[in-house]
């Protein structure tokens, strides 16, 4: 079984509430039908009632049973935007401000799954990545112990003798631009929790990479790895991980055991630890399109999960956020 028909499976055991603030975007409302028919989640809509209808009409969508919620008109509007209130006041929020935003579904989306009305949220099919990832930060937060929010991309390799069958945990590629040393460290410990829940990986080989091996070159970038690979021992003293390493050495069993002898990752790491967002971005991509991986995003740290489209996915892409969010949710 590929790794998402694994995700889809474990989906459907515990069903979750999953929140669509782009409810009347014709792909989202296709593949809000396509999760209630394949039994991965409970889906719920936002927007207005006759908007999404017509949309589900248009793309001959079967909405039926499927739960629509117009922020505009409901009447939990004035509870969640007194809640909204409390936690931001005395960040300058108003309770006019307040008001005015749960009106927004990307808002009231975000206060549902904060006040435990719905277990995860998935947009991003026509909002930008910080348009909902800022509102998660701002009101969802971190995990408890957690420091940072990131994001992992699981890499489903051709090669199957690479990681985990084939299957290698990037983090991070999304979020943290320039991550310091301790937020490197909660960024791999929040990877490797990434690799056991969505991945099944019951043991976890973390490299944190770098142009370095044990030392092999002098420089304070180098100086941030090995400091970040310290803090994260301290953080999750039972996990596999070891750093800093370049990349060769962390997955090629041979070249492990020559640059990193005795390393108990080093030529078997599944999970890889970018040191700055330009190498985890442009890592991932290369490894999808030279290297042929199908390539899965997930955010990681957030107290409750939420997580962000391409702006250009299709339906299936949504299909599999959704279940992806859905067994993330699982485990909260
Ligand atoms: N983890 C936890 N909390 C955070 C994080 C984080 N990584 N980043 C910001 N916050 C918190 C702040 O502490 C703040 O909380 P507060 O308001 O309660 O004090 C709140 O979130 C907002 O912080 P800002 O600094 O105002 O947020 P900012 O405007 O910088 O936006 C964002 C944060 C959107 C994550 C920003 O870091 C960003 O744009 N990152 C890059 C995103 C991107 O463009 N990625 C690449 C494209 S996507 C792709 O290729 C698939």
């Amino acid at each position: 079984m590929g790794i998402m028909a694994q995700v889809k499976a474990k989906a459907r055991l515990d069903i979750k509430r999953i929140v669509l603030p782009e409810g009347d975007e014709p792909r989202t409302v296709q593949a809000a039908a396509q999760i209630r028919a394949e039994g991965i989640a409970c889906p719920v809509l936002l927007g207005a009632q006759d908007r999404i209808q017509a949309v589900a009409s248009e793309t001959k969508a079967d909405i039926g049973g499927i739960e629509i919620i117009d922020p505009m008109t409901s009447p939990k509007a004035a509870a969640y935007a007194q809640s909204l209130y409390e936690l931001r006041k005395a960040k300058g929020v108003t309770e006019e401000d307040a008001r005015k935003l749960v009106q927004d579904p990307m808002y009231y989306g975000i206060m549902m799954v904060k006040l435990g009305e719905a277990d995860g949220l998935v947009s991003g099919a026509v909002h930008t990545t910080g348009d909902m990832l800022r509102p998660a930060l701002q009101i969802i937060k971190t995990k408890p112990g957690l420091k940072v929010v990131s994001s992992s991309f699981l890499m489903d390799c051709p090669n199957k003798n690479l990681g985990h069958n084939g299957l290698l945990v990037y983090s991070d590629c999304v979020v943290v631009p320039c991550p310091t040393a301790e937020e490197l460290a909660h960024i791999a410990v929040s990877a490797a929790e990434t690799a056991r829940v969505l991945c099944g990986i019951e043991e976890p080989k973390v490299a944190l990479l770098s142009f370095s091996t044990k030392g092999s070159a002098k420089h304070e970038l180098v100086t941030k790895v090995q400091e970040a690979t310290r803090i994260a021992h301290e953080l999750a003293p039972n996990l596999a991980l070891d750093g800093e390493m370049q990349l060769d050495a962390a997955l090629i069993p041979e070249i492990g055991a020559s640059k990193a002898k005795g390393s108990p990752v080093a030529g078997h790491a599944n999970v890889l630890i970018f040191p700055d967002l330009q190498a985890g971005n442009i890592g991932y991509k290369l490894t999808q399109r030279i290297g042929g991986a199908e390539a899965y995003a997930v955010l990681q740290g957030l107290a409750k999960p939420c997580n962000d489209l391409s702006r250009g996915c299709s339906v299936e892409d949504i299909v599999t956020t959704v279940a992806l969010t859905a067994v993330q949710a699982q485990g909260c």
